[in-house]
């Protein structure tokens, strides 16, 4: 999707924020014991409550409602009978539909207490996200985000998921301009054109390289190869003249 008018800005902003305050709710209710079934209950209501729709649900029938990935599990995991248990380290994802605007945004946490290097990890791969939102700018080559993120990682010596990419948003979950690598590309050259939306989700590890099918008979969930620890921070953007503005706020 291009912006060109204010409403189309604010139907996206409308739905950035009912996305960011079901994450946050997701992430507050969290507890140990709970399933992830339970987890992904409180979003499904939530999401309702405000007139939107799943994005996956309806884009690619998938089964539930928000995405809840736990340790081994990177990206895509569905929600179900998996218990949560403290020290987990759990991303979860939600992306929606409203007045047929598309938002996507998601978080990594750990649950409770648990190994510092998690919660280290977490902390970075925020910064991480923000590395390539501070590189949005309206002209601006598209492979400057991953340049950044890549900087970003290299210096604090961790890895990052080269199969797993940030997307154009708005009219669709997936939308133009296709997939935008958040690592480093020398084949990317493209521009970021004023008005473009899209996301910038690095998933940032520690030595995690790709992303690959759990089994034969999960068609959605993903693991890391090789196994290691992996976080993702996901915003929806424009992009202006005067760099990104963040739709996905719960503020
Ligand atoms: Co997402
Ligand atoms: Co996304």
């Amino acid at each position: 999707m291009t912006i060109t008018t204010e409403e189309q800005l604010e139907k996206l902003k409308a739905i950035g924020r009912i996305c960011a305050i079901t994450r946050d709710a997701m992430a507050s209710a969290m507890r140990p014991g709970m399933t992830t079934a339970e987890l992904d209950e409180i979003g499904a209501k939530l999401l309702a409550e405000h007139g939107a729709m799943s994005a996956p649900m309806v884009t690619y029938d998938f089964p539930g409602a928000t995405c809840i990935s736990v340790n081994e599990e990177i990206a895509h995991g569905i929600p179900g009978d998996r218990v949560l248990v403290e020290g987990d380290l759990v991303n979860i994802d939600v992306s929606a539909k409203k007045d047929g605007v598309f938002a996507d945004c998601g978080s990594s946490y750990v649950l409770g207490t648990g190994d510092k290097r998690l919660g280290m990890l977490c902390r970075d791969g925020k910064k991480a996200m923000w590395a390539g939102i501070n590189a949005v700018k309206a002209g601006a080559p598209l492979a400057d985000i991953g340049e950044a993120i890549g900087k970003f990682a290299k210096k604090g010596g961790y890895t990052l998921i080269r199969n797993l990419a940030s997307h154009g948003v708005g009219d669709s979950l997936h939308d133009e301009p296709g997939e935008i690598a958040t690592w480093p590309d020398r084949s990317e050259r493209r521009r970021m054109t004023n008005g473009l939306v899209f996301t910038i989700e690095p998933f940032l590890s520690l030595g995690g390289k790709m992303a690959d099918q759990k089994s034969a008979d999960d068609e959605w969930t993903l693991v890391s190869r090789p196994a290691a620890p992996c976080v993702q921070y996901e915003h929806t953007v424009v992009a202006t003249p005067r760099g990104a503005v963040v739709v996905t706020l719960a503020g």
